[in-house]
This record gives structure tokens, C-alpha cells and sequence, in this order.
């Protein structure tokens, strides 16, 4: 199949291009756009080379991608200790699954630079009012007001400075000691300390503690092993609001490659994976690794030509299928699609996110999820891949190291009536710190047997 010839970072702009916003004036989205493209890029091109070669051990079956973070990112709360405490519960999390399953994780975040999103309706009823839907601070405020519903270019200058701000801060922390292994037991928070979830992570801290001290013991010189003080963090963001990602993406000096430098991985959402829509075809082009979201509606055969599209070098690691399928339908819907992509040769990473496939409202019209139906889609993922002979190789989750109450359920569950304690999502219902850290402990256990086996 080989690559379009015909590509270029405008290329997408003679397809119809799903969920753009309204913008009311197209004068000023030029003037945004033109300063978007004399700003340094925010990722280089040879970081998401190395996440790709990451990626590329993934699909190999000797890795395991963790990609976690919000659903929508706030301009609003552009905090040391919110950008901090989301960063503690991912490196808590990667943790428990490093050494649960004693395989290296890729630390893939929903961060710095996840604030568009998709919508299923144009319009969304916020109390009595009918307004235009909220399309993340990229686009528009979320306040329930119409004017504040109107999208609003000089936004996406703002999407970038922000997008700067917090990876600025989660470069410094992954690199400048906060996530040195020394300091594995700062990162549960008080809250979570006192929990069960929180107590079985401090067994592990303590044992790694034990497993440090045993290492130097023998002579090992710690302070050399630089896996030990830093971590790689790599960024991601639904690729949604293509002038942003276009006025981004700039050729590598080194390789003279497209890549889309907003950040190291893009995802193309499941309302946007039209094979012959826009999106598609600007990510086509761009040498980023990739990812995809595939809702219960995807076919075998569209899947197959997504993967034709945006792999025609069958290159492991460019390509990663997020399944958000639904808790009851896994079973059903994904062994097809694993089957059609494994014979058509790409050698994709396949992840699991349990949380779009289970959204339900309850009888007062709140937004939840059940912490049951995403443990159970999640152990149903683990067991089609087995039972089809491709390696699972990841988990995508909302998640906020705040101590909110979203989706119900857990080990100390959060019951329907909690949920107006603390909900401060923009849009989807997010795992708290606690749920979070038990998914990890459970996912450590579904892992363990290809460990045994090897
Ligand atoms: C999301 O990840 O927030 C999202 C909107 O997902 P999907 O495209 O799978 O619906
Ligand atoms: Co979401």
C-alpha cells in the first residue's frame, strides 16, 4: 500500500472533517493559527521516536502501556499540586505493575494538552437551559451560560501556552528527583495512605525499599542507575481540533519526517476513525506513534483499513487499538477484530478502555460508571486476547489523583448517593485516587500468568 504520496499537513482540509467547532469568526482563527505556527514546537520528534520504540516492545508482548489521566483537561486548574498529585497516583500506579508483574510499563499520560472534546449532540441540557455543548477549554468555557458556550479561537493559543506550562512542570518532577524509586513512598497521598488500597501499597514500597538495600548490599551502585532516579512521562491528547494539530506539526531536522509536536502520542477518537475522514488522513501522514479508540460499532473490515491507512509499514509500535467495547459486549465484538487485524499481519498494541463502553446515568441524571463493569471488561479483555494469541498489552482510564466521588463502587465504595460529594469532572466520570490504585493491584494480578509462562 505504501504512504500517500499526496500528503501534506493541509492535506486533511479537502475531507470532511467530523466535530470541528463553530467558529463564529474566521478572521480571528487565522490570527490564532499563524501565531500557533511561530511557536516552538511543545515535543521533539526524537522523544516520539523513542516512545514508538516503546510502543514496539508493547507489541511484542514484553511491556505493558499504562495510559491514564483526565478526561478533560481545565484551564481553570493549572495547579503545582493538581499536575503533582495526578503525577503521584500514575507513578503509584506503574508501580504496583512493574512490580506486580515484573514487566517494564510505558508511563503514557492524557496530559498537557487534553482539552478537546468529542461530543455525541450538538447541544446539551444543563439544568432547564438547552445550550451549545461544552467542546474542552480548547474550544469553550463549560459555564452554563450560552455566551460562554460560543467557541473561541484565541483558545487555542491558550491550549498551547498551558500545554507548555504543565509539561515544563512534569518534566522537571519526572527528571529532577521527585520520581526517583527512593522516593516511592511520598507518592500515596494521605488520603490514600489510610485506605486498604493504600496499605497494600506500602507492603510494595517497603519491598522495594528491601530490594534497594539489597542491591547495594551487593555492591551495586545505585546512584549510577539512572532507571532508578528518573522516569520517562509521555504525553498524549486526543487529536481532535485539526488546524491546532496542522499549526504543530513541523518536519524533523534529523529524519525530514512530519511529526505532530503538540505531543508524543495523538489518539483518534471513536467518533472520528472514519478510514476516508479527515482526521485519518492527517494523521496518516504525521510519523508520531498513533493510537485509535474502536466503539462497539467498529467492523472487522473498517478496522483492517484503518490499520492500512495508518500502518502501511506494518511498523511495530506505530498503532495502538483502544477497545472501549462495553463490560457486557467485549466478549461478543472484540475476538472479530482481533482476528482481522492479527491475519492482516499489523502488528498493533492492543489496550483496553473500560471506562467509555460503561458510562450510564442514574435515576437523578448523573453522569457514573460502575467500578465493577470496568474490572469486569477489563478481566474479558485479558481473555479474549489470550484465548486469540495476541498479548494485551495495555490499559487506557480516567483518572485524578483528587479524592472525588465519580463512579461508584470500589473497595471502600462509592455509593449512588456519594456522588454529589465530590464531582468536579468537566465531562466524563473519572476513577479516584483509591479506585485507581485498585485497578492497579488487579490488573498486576491478571498479568501475572504470562509471567509464570515465560
Ligand atoms: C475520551 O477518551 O475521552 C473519548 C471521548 O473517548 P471515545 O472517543 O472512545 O468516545
Ligand atoms: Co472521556
Amino acid at each position: 500500500m505504501g504512504r500517500n504520496q499526496r500528503w501534506s499537513p493541509a492535506s486533511w482540509r479537502a475531507r470532511p472533517a467530523e466535530q470541528q467547532p463553530d467558529w463564529p469568526d474566521q478572521e480571528s482563527v487565522e490570527g490564532a493559527l499563524a501565531e500557533l505556527r511561530a511557536l516552538p514546537p511543545l515535543v521533539f520528534a526524537g522523544e516520539s521516536r523513542q516512545l514508538g520504540a516503546a510502543l514496539a516492545e508493547v507489541a511484542a508482548g514484553d511491556a505493558f502501556l499504562l495510559h491514564v489521566g483526565d478526561c478533560a483537561e481545565s484551564f481553570r486548574d493549572l495547579s503545582a499540586p493538581r499536575i503533582r498529585d495526578n503525577l503521584k497516583i500514575m507513578l503509584q500506579m506503574a508501580t504496583v505493575l512493574t512490580y506486580g508483574a515484573a514487566l517494564p510499563v510505558v508511563k503514557l499520560g492524557r496530559v498537557a494538552g487534553q482539552f478537546a472534546k468529542p461530543r455525541s449532540s450538538p447541544t446539551e441540557r444543563v439544568g432547564d437551559q438547552e445550550l451549545p455543548s461544552f467542546r474542552g477549554h480548547m474550544v469553550n468555557d463549560d459555564l452554563p451560560e450560552a455566551g460562554a458556550r460560543v467557541a473561541d479561537p484565541s483558545r487555542l493559543l491558550q491550549a498551547y501556552h498551558q500545554s507548555a506550562a504543565r509539561l515544563n512542570l512534569l518534566r522537571a518532577f519526572t527528571k529532577g528527583g521527585f520520581a526517583d524509586l527512593t522516593q516511592v513512598h511520598l507518592w500515596n497521598q494521605e488520603f490514600v495512605a489510610h485506605s486498604s488500597e493504600g496499605r497494600h501499597y506500602e507492603a510494595i514500597a517497603r519491598g522495594i525499599d528491601d530490594a534497594l538495600r539489597f542491591m547495594a548490599a551487593c555492591g551495586i551502585d545505585l546512584e549510577r542507575e539512572h532507571q532508578l532516579h528518573e522516569v520517562d512521562l509521555w504525553t498524549s491528547h486526543e487529536g481532535l481540533i485539526l488546524p491546532y494539530e496542522e499549526c504543530l506539526t513541523r518536519r524533523d531536522s534529523l529524519t525530514g519526517d512530519w511529526y505532530d509536536c503538540s505531543a508524543h502520542l495523538l489518539w483518534i477518537g471513536n467518533r472520528t476513525r472514519s478510514p476516508e475522514g479527515a482526521h485519518v488522513e492527517f494523521f496518516s501522514g504525521v510519523r508520531n506513534p498513533l493510537a485509535c479508540k474502536l466503539g462497539p460499532e467498529a467492523t472487522p473490515e473498517e478496522v483492517v483499513a484503518l490499520c492500512g491507512r495508518l500502518d502501511p509499514d506494518r511498523d511495530a509500535g506505530r498503532l495502538t487499538l483502544i477497545a472501549r467495547l462495553g463490560a457486557d459486549r467485549v466478549e461478543s465484538l472484540l475476538p472479530p477484530l482481533v482476528r482481522g487485524v492479527r491475519d492482516s499481519g499489523h502488528p498493533v498494541v492492543w489496550a483496553c478502555d473500560p471506562m467509555h463502553g460503561n458510562g450510564l446515568l442514574t435515576p437523578d441524571g448523573v453522569k457514573t460508571r460502575r467500578f465493577d463493569d470496568i474490572m469486569r471488561e477489563l478481566r474479558s479483555f485479558f481473555d479474549v486476547c489470550r484465548a486469540e494469541g495476541v498479548w494485551p498489552g495495555g490499559v487506557h482510564l480516567e483518572f485524578t489523583g483528587d479524592d472525588v466521588t465519580e463512579c461508584v463502587g470500589g473497595a471502600e465504595p462509592v455509593s449512588e448517593g456519594d456522588l454529589g460529594i465530590h464531582y468536579s469532572t468537566l465531562c466524563d466520570p473519572r476513577l479516584n485516587a483509591r479506585q485507581s490504585l485498585d485497578v492497579a493491584f488487579q490488573v498486576a494480578e491478571l498479568l501475572r500468568p504470562k509471567r509464570a509462562r515465560k
